[in-house]
């Protein structure tokens, strides 16, 4: 009996302090500044990492991140400067408050940003995540893992072909390098929209993508994204993992 109790509790311990292992690719020819934030207001329990770091390319990146990391997300900012300015604006874009270091309650990030998004030992005990362009799309990102669970990416660089409307914000030369969603770029009234699926269209059924401005742009090119507030009905914008495999992960930039 002795033994057994000591046994559980051993496992207990083993099992508490098992974590999974992210890598942070950034295959892209500039330099980002990764940002990684966890909502506290959901769980207390954070990444042994800082939330922002630079990045230079072709550099990889791994940390730690708790079995039961709930509503994380990573995202990748561009052109940064923090010698002056510790603000959202610090970045051409994905900035956010705080400067590199986002701040640990407000620092989400500002759009368009393109969005890896994880919850472990969520629904069904598993892991849930996606590369979300809901807030638009700034870098190519590609979440895959070493379980063989599907891959969640928007691979495509969508800037470049960006509807004139979404467009924005543009380097010195002029160059696209954000594209909004039709919700972020304030297209009709966001406090009633069919493209941010708010008022009368804050449901699934009262929000279909065919109402939703510029869906098949993002969706065509990046059918392994969640190109919009309810885009589960595609089946291939939220994925799942069983959290009994504690798969590890690797985020890249620039796939
Ligand atoms: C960052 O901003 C500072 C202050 O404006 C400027 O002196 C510096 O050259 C900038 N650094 C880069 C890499 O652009």
């Amino acid at each position: 009996m002795k033994t057994f109790v000591y046994a559980t509790v051993a496992f207990a311990l083993a099992t508490s302090v098992t974590a999974r292992t992210f890598k942070v690719v950034n295959k892209c020819s500039y330099t980002i500044w990764p940002a990684l934030f966890t909502d506290l207001n959901v769980a207390q329990n954070v990444p042994n990492h800082p939330t922002g770091w630079e990045q230079k390319a072709g550099k990889t990146v791994s940390f730690q991140v708790p079995d039961n990391w709930k509503a994380g997300r990573i995202w990748g900012r561009r052109s940064c400067n923090f010698s002056k300015n510790n603000g959202p604006t610090a970045c051409l874009d994905g900035g956010c408050n705080g400067g590199l270091l986002c701040d640990k309650h407000t620092g989400t990030g500002v759009p368009p940003a393109t969005v890896a998004e994880f919850t472990f030992q969520g629904d069904g005990n598993q892991d849930w995540y996606d590369v979300s362009l809901v807030d638009g799309f700034n870098i190519p990102m590609r979440v895959d893992n070493n379980k063989g669970c599907h891959v969640a990416d928007c691979s495509v660089d969508l800037n470049p072909k960006c509807p004139a409307a979404l467009r924005g914000p543009k380097d010195s030369s002029g160059k696209v390098v954000g594209c909004k969603s039709a919700c972020v770029a304030g297209i009709g009234d966001n406090s009633n929209s069919p493209n941010c699926c708010t008022g009368s269209h804050n449901t699934a059924k009262t929000c279909p993508p065919s109402g939703v401005a510029y869906y098949d742009y993002f969706k065509k090119s990046c059918k392994n994204s969640y190109a919009y507030a309810y885009d589960e009905s595609s089946k291939t914008a939220l994925f799942t993992c069983p959290s009994s495999k504690k798969a590890d992960y690797t985020i890249t930039f620039c796939p």
